[in-house]
């Protein structure tokens, strides 16, 4: 079993929970990829939901499955929401944002009833920190807002040549070691200019990891 199969298995173990009728949110990256393709899948057999993405991405990729993708703007709440992540601990915390989405896939993740992360083996660690943090930045503040970022123990990089999806720009944080991390999400919250991060400390409900094509389910 290679990590893709485990990508796969684990996405197609998260879209088992997809019921008729239910609004669900869609992730973004390379696992959450083979959720969409196993939910056009279920959509292509008659399964009827409604949709609402975390990236332009996403949008482009459900739509060449034939998934039709509503505007989150119009949602209060989501049943579901299924994504792929850079790390996840057994506390269910996760840290997201490798593909600088996390900012609408937190969004859509505390819209959701239920958020489920999927992940191959390789991202479940004993506890979150090793992995890049990245923050999004109103382009306006990025020296203010890099400047507090390397107060708070970051090794700050802005990625080059590189604007979200909302127009910003994302700088990768590297901690060595990370401070607790919820400590650190409310200092990374409070700097004004900064527009969100990839800190997933209360929104993840449960994981489906898969290593060596065996489905691990984790419940909050
Ligand atoms: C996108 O911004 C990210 O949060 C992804 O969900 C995360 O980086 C996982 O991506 P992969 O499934 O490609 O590893």
């Amino acid at each position: 079993m290679s990590v893709e199969d485990d990508k796969r298995l684990a996405a197609e173990a998260a879209v088992a929970e997809v019921r008729d009728g239910m609004v669900v949110g869609l992730g973004t990256g390379s696992t959450a990829a083979f959720a969409i393709g196993a939910l056009g899948a279920r959509v292509a057999r008659g399964l009827r939901v409604l949709t609402v993405a975390t990236s332009e991405a996403t949008v482009r990729a459900a739509s060449a499955v034939g998934i039709t993708v509503s505007d989150f703007a119009d949602y209060a709440t989501i049943d579901l929401a299924i994504d792929g992540t850079d790390e996840i601990d057994d506390r269910m915390w996760a840290i997201k944002g490798a593909g600088g989405a996390m900012l609408r896939e937190k969004a859509v993740a505390a819209a959701a009833r239920r958020f489920v992360v999927i992940a191959d083996g390789s991202k479940r660690v004993p506890a979150i920190g090793a992995a890049k943090l990245p923050v999004e930045i109103l382009p306006f503040a990025r020296s203010f807002v890099t400047a507090q970022l390397s107060t708070l123990g970051a090794i700050v990089t802005v990625r080059p040549d590189y604007r979200s999806d909302n127009g910003n720009l994302v700088a990768d944080c590297r901690f060595a070691p990370m401070p607790d991390p919820r400590v650190l999400a409310r200092m990374i919250d409070k700097i004004p200019g900064v527009l969100g991060h990839g800190l997933f400390l209360d929104e993840v409900d449960a994981a489906y990891i898969a290593t060596d094509g065996v489905v691990a389910r984790l419940e909050r």
